[in-house]
């Protein structure tokens, strides 16, 4: 296959895309955005930006996650992760509806803004608002001296390294990753023993592994990308941390094939989405296993029942996923908290290789721009 001439500043590498070069890159980065933050000593992650004092971080009673796009999937999943390991209530926020809806936010209420670029203009505006009324903000946030960066009181950066394609895919990574981090030092802070905060250093020390094998799906991916590919509609089902999952590998089809792509968490499938499967509209589980296993492994039966063929993500070679999916794609075991990374990188390349047989422009997609501007 030829290769396309690398343009810009930011080499391809030998990839045909750099939306695949991204992809491919998030082991790197991966390891990047936990370089010299996790503490084995005090079993915590330790964050150089943040500008505020312990005693500051301790009295955090709520967190608002805010921000557009993928950016806001991943605070979908740093709102299970803070909730689980440190017990703080988290809202989650649109940056465009957080900068209008002017609700009443308590004191003692920190607030991230959560963005690749640095430069969208939702989320500088929404970070703006509520700094200006006189809450603490922070910038979670891949390019550095951004306009984000500048105007938060303080942040974390992904160190992601420059992402060019328009869809999001190592910056999600690190997002999460970052949060993972940032949920442990939250409680440590707080209820978390040392045991639990280095057996949680542990298993994000072995996540760039993981990802270097799911990676191996690549060529499987492509199979069944090709089976799919004149698809018009699909859907995307997972549970707990998975849901947002499914609402990030819906919006990366839609974003760079032009497939309407849906994402739901799959117990609520039989509260209408199941009214659109038929033969011709596939169904993506997101089904590594986990609490909610068994009641995903029945939402699946369910719409094999209905004639709907079902691509599964899972993590064991299971003789009943087998025999209900028409296609498995296997990611290796990670601890849930970690299953929304890893079970991306399926989905991120479904989406390229389904866009690239359709002959869309990957990395520049119709309609999208890499950082928002305009409001
Ligand atoms: C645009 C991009 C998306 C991105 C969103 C938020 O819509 O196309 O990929 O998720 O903006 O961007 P940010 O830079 O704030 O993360």
């Amino acid at each position: 296959q030829p290769l396309a001439e690398d343009t810009g500043e930011v080499s391809m590498n030998g990839y045909e895309h750099y939306m695949l070069k991204e992809i491919h890159e998030q082991p790197d980065s991966l390891r990047n955005a936990m370089r010299g933050r996790l503490n084995d000593e005090d079993a915590t992650a330790v964050f150089g930006g943040l500008n505020l004092t312990p005693q500051q971080l301790r009295g955090v009673e709520r967190i608002i996650l805010t921000g557009c796009g993928t950016s806001w999937h991943s605070a979908l999943v740093g709102e299970y992760m803070i909730e689980e390991f440190a017990r703080i209530p988290v809202c989650v926020e649109y940056a465009s509806e957080l900068r209008y809806r002017n609700p009443p936010i308590e004191n003692n209420t920190l607030v991230f803004g959560i963005t690749q670029s640095g430069e969208t203009a939702d989320t500088l505006a929404a970070l703006n608002e509520t700094k200006r009324k006189g809450h603490r903000t922070l910038a979670l946030c891949n390019v550095v001296g951004s306009s984000i960066a500048q105007a938060a009181d303080g942040g974390i950066y992904l160190h992601a390294g420059p992402e060019i394609g328009v869809a999001s895919t190592k910056a999600y990574s690190s997002q999460c990753c970052v949060l993972a981090m940032l949920s442990l030092y939250f409680g440590r802070m707080r209820h978390m023993s040392f045991e639990s905060g280095g057996r949680i250093i542990e298993e994000l020390r072995r996540l760039p592994a993981a990802v270097e094998q799911a990676l191996t799906c690549d060529s499987e991916v492509r199979r069944i990308a090709s089976k799919y590919a004149e698809a018009s509609n699909v859907l995307y089902l997972g549970r707990r941390y998975n849901f947002p999952t499914a609402l990030e590998g819906a919006l990366k089809l839609k974003e760079i094939s032009y497939i309407h792509a849906e994402g739901y968490p799959a117990a609520e499938m039989k509260h209408g989405p199941i009214a659109l499967v038929d033969k011709h509209t596939p169904s993506v589980f997101i089904m590594p296993r986990g609490t909610t296993y068994d009641k995903v492994m029945s939402n699946m039966e369910e719409v094999k029942a209905r004639g709907g063929p079902v691509i599964a993500v899972a993590s064991h070679e299971e003789a009943q996923i087998r025999r209900i999916a028409d296609e498995v794609i296997m990611i290796p075991e990670v601890p849930e908290f970690l299953q929304p990374i890893v079970s991306a990188i399926p989905l991120q390349l479904l989406s390229y290789h389904i866009a690239v047989l359709r002959g869309c422009d990957v990395d520049k997609p119709r309609n999208l721009a890499k950082s928002v501007t305009v409001e």
